[in-house]
């Protein structure tokens, strides 16, 4: 990935030494400088800190195909030592997944084996007894890490125990498994699996089949051997038997020369080949997303946008979204709560009833399970479920009498189609004693429950902003689970004064307010200066007559206060210059505010757009500057990588001399992922978002980078990018540099990101330049800007430079980049989607305007959503200009 970053900039290589802020430069120049060793001898110990200036890397292959380091996935602060696909900075292998360490915690390699310590000294991780005494350890080319003896006969090597990968010229046997990851930065063990048996390859939750290669639509059967191991190379994804002479299955790919197959942490198992630049996916299983097990959490109802065919997550009928983000759906009636299993209160019968499902309302492990039983009745197939406490519901055939158990846990359910529709699901259920509260909601008051009636939220990959950044996050879903738990079984003895002892035990809180306090300083919530996608912000002076804004949160996740205390302290303990200090909070009851300090002369998008006096030239270069360095920091400089997620000119503040402070940073994680889906369609905010957010990538701190691109285009131009441009004004862009440009050809509706570009294709960048400055700007300042905004929003993530980059190019100390035409041209089939909208709308600013996109025919998503959006936009603009 680092590598990548550099394209856009490639040229500057030999500018590296002289640039000290970026650590990209720095690795690039150690792996180049490295003399590339392929074996270490004992005794041998690496920690994260001894290697710190490679990354951690302390061993390459012959050729540098791949590297072992000690290593942290997503800049958190948990390292594992791993196997790592270099050009494309992927794990395919890790040694202590389930016991991460520190940065400073070691790896030996002694006689016996290897050792993994932790900071204390004590064992976390070791090899396996060995026959002989260990003389090296290796890394193959094929990413194969091994130790060796004396006459280099391999003692152990990790691809006879994979994680959740397995590269080209792996082989994973029958009776080996792969097991994914509970997410991308937090390798320990999840809950999904892939077994290789005697005929198959299959996908496992909770012992529950999900998925066969058997029954995939791109799977080949060539032979009824015995399977023996599965394997991928150039050509594809195969099961061999006869010592690998037969095929039995075979999923034939395009030839790549690197390709993996991999459980991820979602229960996908997939299988992607590296370009060179990007990852590109070639197969999925399952292929519908809501038979993943736990797409929607337990007993949520995963169904299809009809328009983009994307996964959607509600609750069936009778019931609602549970408290936490965890807890997936709920009876709605009270007096029914859903056992875990054999939890202990779920054991006397006597209190056990069944919720039905609806007629069209299916499992997503129905088609792959066997009956329990056949030819019994109903009421002895829910007897059977109620005297087994792992029993958890039941799908039964009224024609067969079939009676199928649903054991251990509950997944998603989805809308069977025709095939399973003889199937009715019953949903054991404890009754709840009137004596106690209602189960899980225990932490949420009913005013916060009507505020939040969760349903049809878009799961869209926004969901991975979540999950990627934070360790934190993953820390919570856990602290979440366990919270859920407690709640049940103290019930109402969880008194709210003992769960705000918590807050005291997070080191690093800002100063917590009382409600009353705010209240009084904003005089009652009089005086709004700004409301945004999480909720409304006031005007304040606290008694010692510091002015404060006060943002009310209204758009948060219901989450436990812990999660709230833990992310403010996060955020509270950022501190830069170009980011808005948060000076406190306020948690109580269900309100949640956040108190910031004051910025006197408001928000970028007031001072740009707003129609008061013209900002400056140099002062759009000191916002822009600034704005940078924030984000630059929130990627690189703090402990724990923020990435901001909203970055638009309503985020950015302003203080006496234009100084730019970034606000709202760290709130992302604030939202569930579920309500993350709230985020992308959040008003005005869609101009600014990614290409991604609508893909399957993943959302990365390119993504914000992207963003910044946006906005420095608005400050060029002074003009919102989305916002259409009135007939006549356009025709005066037009018209002023005398030439035709298809940016307005179709509606004299201009784009303005595209017009940038095909200003940038026809060297006229003053025509860019906002007309209020009348002249008073250089050509030369505003190709920089403009050549800035477009590598930064190239659509291919690795395209785009990161902030510390961005920031350099600002100052001045690296050259600015040529944008990359081929990863803009997705601007040219936005801009037409704009001005067809535009149309329509007829000047009218909604929603479809601001994201050209939506309005992409049903026909087309199906058709792309497989492939990713660089197919859907080159489909869409390659016919005529
Ligand atoms: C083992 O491999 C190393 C490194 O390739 C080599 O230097 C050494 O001679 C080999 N030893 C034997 C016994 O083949
Ligand atoms: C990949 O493996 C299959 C099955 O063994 C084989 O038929 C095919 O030729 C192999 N492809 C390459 C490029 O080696
Ligand atoms: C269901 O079957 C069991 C045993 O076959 C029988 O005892 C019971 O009466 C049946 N119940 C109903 C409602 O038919
Ligand atoms: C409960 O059901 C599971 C799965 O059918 C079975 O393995 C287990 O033995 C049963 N337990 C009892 C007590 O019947
Ligand atoms: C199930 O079948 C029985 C008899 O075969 C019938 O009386 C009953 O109505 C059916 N129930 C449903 C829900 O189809
Ligand atoms: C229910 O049982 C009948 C009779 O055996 C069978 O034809 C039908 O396919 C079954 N339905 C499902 C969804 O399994």
């Amino acid at each position: 990935m680092f590598y990548l970053s550099l394209f856009c900039i490639s040229s500057y290589v030999f500018m590296a030494s002289i640039i000290k802020f970026s650590r990209v430069f720095l690795l690039f120049s150690a792996i180049s400088a490295y003399t590339f060793s392929d074996y270490i001898t004992p005794d041998f110990t690496a920690s994260y800190l001894q290697f710190v200036d490679q990354s951690g890397t302390f061993l390459f292959s012959p050729n540098g195909t791949f590297k072992a380091a000690v290593f942290n996935p997503g800049g958190q602060t948990k390292f594992y030592v791993c196997v790592i696909h270099a050009a494309s900075n992927t794990i395919i292998w890790s040694a202590n997944h389930d016991a991460p360490i520190s940065n400073s915690a070691k790896m030996n390699l002694n006689l016996t084996g290897i050792t993994i310590v932790d900071d204390e000294g004590n064992l976390t991780w070791s090899t396996p007894p060995l026959k002989s005494a260990v003389s090296a350890l290796a890394l193959t080319e094929m990413g194969n890490l091994m130790l060796l003896d004396q006459s280099n006969v391999s003692l152990w090597d990790s691809f006879h125990k994979p994680t959740d990968t397995i590269v080209i010229g792996q082989r994973l046997p029958v009776g080996a498994l792969l097991s994914s990851a509970v997410s991308d930065s937090d390798l320990s063990t999840g809950n999904y699996m892939l077994t290789i048996t005697s005929s198959d390859a299959i996908l496992q939750w909770h012992g529950q089949t999900y998925w066969k290669l058997s029954m995939a639509l791109k799977a080949y059967k060539n032979s009824n051997y015995q399977v023996e191991y599965m394997t991928v190379n150039r050509t594809g994804m195969y099961l061999l038997g006869s010592n690998g002479t037969v095929t039995v299955f075979a999923v034939v790919l395009p030839v790549s020369n690197f390709r993996i197959a991999k459980l991820a942490p979602s229960g996908e198992f997939t299988v992607s080949s590296f370009s060179g630049t990007k990852w590109e996916q070639e197969f999925i299983g399952p292929e519908d997303s809501c038979q993943t097990p736990f797409i929607c959490r337990r007993m949520g109802l995963c169904t299809h946008d009809p328009v983009s065919s994307r996964p959607i997550c509600s609750c069936p009928p009778n019931f609602h979204a549970g408290s936490s983000n965890s807890a997936g759906c709920v009876p709605s009636n009270g007096s029914y709560s859903l056992p875990l299993a054999c939890s202990g209160r779920s054991n006397s019968s006597s209190s056990v009833s069944y919720l039905t499902l609806g007629p069209d309302l299916g499992y997503f492990g129905n088609v792959y399970s066997v009956p329990l039983r056949h030819g019994v009745n109903l009421s002895l197939c829910q007897d059977l479920c109620s005297r087994n406490c792992s029993c958890l519901g039941i799908f039964y055939n009224n024609s067969s009498g079939s009676c199928y158990v649903l054991q251990d846990e509950l997944g998603s359910i989805m809308s069977s189609d025709g095939d399973e529709s003889g199937l009715l699901g019953y949903i054991k259920a404890s009754v709840v004693s009137s004596a106690t509260p209602h189960d899980n909601d225990a932490d949420i008051t009913r005013s916060q429950r009507h505020k939040f009636p969760v349903v049809a939220l878009v799961l869209l990959p926004v969901t991975g902003c979540i999950i990627l950044i934070a360790a934190i996050g993953l820390l919570w879903r856990r602290i979440l689970n366990l919270s859920t738990t407690k709640d049940i079984k103290l019930g109402k003895f969880n008194s709210n004064s003992s769960r705000d002892m918590e807050a005291f035990l997070i080191p690093g809180l800002p100063q917590r307010f009382d409600y009353e306090e705010l209240d009084k300083a904003t005089d009652n919530f009089k005086t709004l200066i700004g409301s945004g996608g999480f909720g409304t912000v006031y005007k304040g002076v606290l008694p010692d007559k510091t002015v404060v804004a006060v943002k009310k949160i209204i758009n948060m996740g219901i989450q436990g206060k812990k999660d709230f205390f833990t992310e403010i302290a996060v955020i509270g303990n950022i501190h830069h210059v170009n980011l808005v200090k948060l000076k406190g909070f306020c948690a109580q009851g269900g309100e949640r505010l956040l108190v910031y300090d004051y910025m006197n002369r408001g928000s970028l998008d007031h001072a740009l757009f707003g129609g008061g006096p013209v900002i400056e030239w140099q002062e759009r270069l000191d916002i822009a500057l600034g704005t940078a360095r924030g984000l630059a920091y929130l990627h690189s400089g703090c402990d724990q990588k923020i990435i901001h997620c909203d970055i638009k000119p309503e985020n950015i503040l302003l203080q006496d001399h234009f100084q730019a402070k970034i606000s709202d940073f760290g709130l992302s994680k604030l939202l569930s992922p579920e309500q993350s889906g709230l985020f992308t369609t959040m008003r005005g905010t869609r101009g600014y978002l990614a290409p991604e957010w609508l893909t399957n990538a993943a959302i990365t701190e390119k993504t914000d980078v992207y963003s910044f691109g946006m906005v420095l285009l608005e400050l060029v131009s002074g003009r919102k990018n989305c916002s259409p441009r009135s007939q006549t004004q356009s025709m005066n862009l037009s018209n002023s540099g005398g030439g035709h440009s298809s940016a307005s050809s179709t509606t004299g509706l201009v784009y303005f990101p595209l017009f940038a570009l095909e200003m940038h294709e026809q060297s006229r960048y003053l025509d860019l330049a906002d007309p209020r400055l009348e002249g008073r700007v250089t050509v030369e300042e505003v190709e920089k800007l403009v050549r800035i905004a477009l590598c930064c929003v190239h659509e291919e993530p690795a395209l785009r430079p990161n902030m510390v980059t961005v920031v350099g190019i600002l100052e001045g100390g690296i050259p600015v980049a040529q944008p990359r035409i081929e990863s803009l041209n997705f601007l040219r089939f936005y801009g037409r989607r704009f001005s067809e909208s535009s149309i329509i709308a007829e000047g009218n600013e909604d929603d479809s305007m601001m994201y050209p996109r939506f309005n992409i025919s049903a026909s087309t998503i199906r058709s792309g959503s497989q492939t990713g959006f660089s197919y859907i936009s080159s489909q869409n603009i390659s016919g005529p200009r």
